[in-house]
């Protein structure tokens, strides 16, 4: 070990003063959580210094005292990181361990640090601090992901998808309409998680243990500081609420239920029934038994992951509902459902960006996931996909739109008898169910002729694909 071997006995707790047994090993175990919460150590570090330096502004403690507070966390800092640092049980948390350590290197400097502050409202700072830069972090895999989306969508502006209600064919729509979907979906996503940012963003120290402290500290500096844009108003209420929390594990559960659609969407494409895609063997895993199989596993483990994240959500809010105010030892199993749902969040976005996205190569851009457009094109070509635009058809000609449909429904069950499909029908045979029927009927019965048609802000024509993709780019660039 290359730090001096800190002590462990139970009469050296920060609070044992005040106890005449010490606890046994299991509720030792059971009321720890440094084996979780370490990873809050660099934001318990920074929290830290600026408690100090406020300290210190304010002649709450002696400049010297901060030097050393200075010089022993950097110290810390470099344990931490090089994986030297001795974590320990007895000492119970983040918060504990490193205090501890602290004093061991510099002495009463480190006894003084604690000095207006309460391991209540300093874990309720770092969790901020942490899901901060958590939630940063989300929003640039966000962007990352939907980059991958818009260039894929791109390439496919123009290649006919059929869209399903009920997950029967419906009516054409383009591949890349279909994918700018999942553009909007997400871009809500990105905004959920920056508006709870917003709220998350106020600084929780100077509530101390729950009343405030009698010390004249400076808050505004701390939050200065730290990056917070204000302070929590009330002592009570800022080491006692885990909103934020919450807040951020139901954005997190709305951007996997999207992701979780899409990756439904995916694994019905790859399905050799559907075969509309296929996806790059690194995110599909073959079968120990059937040699014929491909498995698109990302996708459902997305689907299945998904489930964790919900349960996240529900847990966090069960274990809020009980606690009177203020801080409860409740709260402190709020640290593993929230880590869970970031690392599961950033590893499907990075996962997901991979999955869909490209790269050039010899001046050509090489997609990681094949799109058969042939496929597609047969799909459609058995749904009757373009019925609708028949209807419409004879509605610009006069007919009501419940008379149109009724005639068109008639079409639709001769073309079924005979097996054909709708355009299939010659001029003759379509006139039989309305006369107002003539040859230029072809164009609209056409895939190309129906999704060119749709050509309004939100429609699925090419023309309309492209000028989204466009707003999609423009609101991607960075301000
Ligand atoms: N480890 C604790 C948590 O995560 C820190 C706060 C402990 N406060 C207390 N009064 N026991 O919540």
């Amino acid at each position: 070990m290359t730090n001096a071997q800190q002590d462990s006995s139970s009469d050296s707790k920060a609070w044992s003063g005040r106890f005449s047994e010490p606890v046994s090993d299991l509720v030792k175990r059971y009321t720890a959580s440094v084996g979780f919460d370490q990873r809050m150590a660099p934001q318990d570090i920074r929290g830290s210094l600026a408690h100090a330096r406020m300290l210190a502004q304010q002649a709450i403690i002696s400049t010297e005292d901060l030097a050393a507070i200075e010089r022993g966390m950097a110290q810390i800092q470099g344990e931490i990181e090089r994986g030297e640092f001795h974590w320990n049980l007895d000492d119970e948390d983040v918060h504990l361990n490193i205090e501890k350590r602290l004093t061991a290197l510099i002495g009463d400097a480190g006894k003084r640090l604690h000095t207006g502050r309460s391991r209540n409202d300093q874990v309720a700072t770092d969790i901020r601090l942490w899901l901060r830069d958590a939630i940063d972090h989300i929003l640039e895999l966000i962007a990352d992901f939907q980059q991958a989306l818009l260039t894929l969508a791109e390439h496919h502006a123009a290649t006919p998808l059929p869209g399903f209600t009920h997950l029967q064919v419906a009516q054409p729509v383009t591949f890349g309409h279909h994918l700018l979907a999942y553009f909007e979906m997400t871009r809500r996503d990105a905004e959920r998680f920056a508006d709870c940012r917003k709220r998350l963003n106020r600084l929780p120290l100077g509530a101390a243990a729950l009343a405030g402290t009698t010390f004249p500290i400076d808050r505004a500096a701390v939050a200065r500081e730290l990056g917070f844009a204000e302070v929590c108003e009330n002592s009570l209420d800022a080491v006692s609420d885990r909103d934020f929390a919450i807040e951020f594990c139901a954005a997190a559960a709305l951007l996997m239920t999207h992701l979780s659609r899409l990756s439904e969407e995916l694994i019905l494409w790859m399905s050799p029934r559907v075969g509309f895609i296929d996806l790059a063997d690194r995110f599909c895993t073959g079968s120990s038994i059937m040699p014929q199989k491909k498995n698109p596993d990302v996708p459902e483990l997305v689907r299945g992951k998904t489930g964790r994240v919900n349960g996240s959500l529900v847990g966090l809010l069960t274990l809020m509902k009980g606690q009177p105010l203020a801080y409860n030892k409740d709260n402190q199993e709020d640290k593993e459902p929230l880590f869970d749902t970031a690392d599961t969040v950033i590893d499907t976005l990075r996962i997901y960006a991979d999955m869909l996205g490209s790269r050039e190569e010899n001046g050509q851009r090489v997609f990681n996931v094949r799109v058969k457009p042939e496929a597609m094109q047969a799909a459609l070509r058995q749904g009757y996909a373009t019925a609708t635009d028949l209807a419409d058809y004879l509605v610009k000609r006069g007919l009501p739109f419940r008379d149109a449909h009724e005639a068109v429904a008639r079409a639709v069950r001769a073309a079924e008898q005979k097996g054909v499909d709708l355009p299939e029908l010659s001029l003759q045979e379509l006139r039989a169910f309305s006369a107002l029927i003539d040859a230029d009927v072809f164009e609209v019965l056409t895939v190309a002729g129906s999704l060119a048609a749709r050509d309004h802000l939100g429609g699925t024509a090419p023309a309309q694909v492209r000028a989204a993709i466009a707003r999609a780019r423009q609101k991607l660039q960075p301000n």
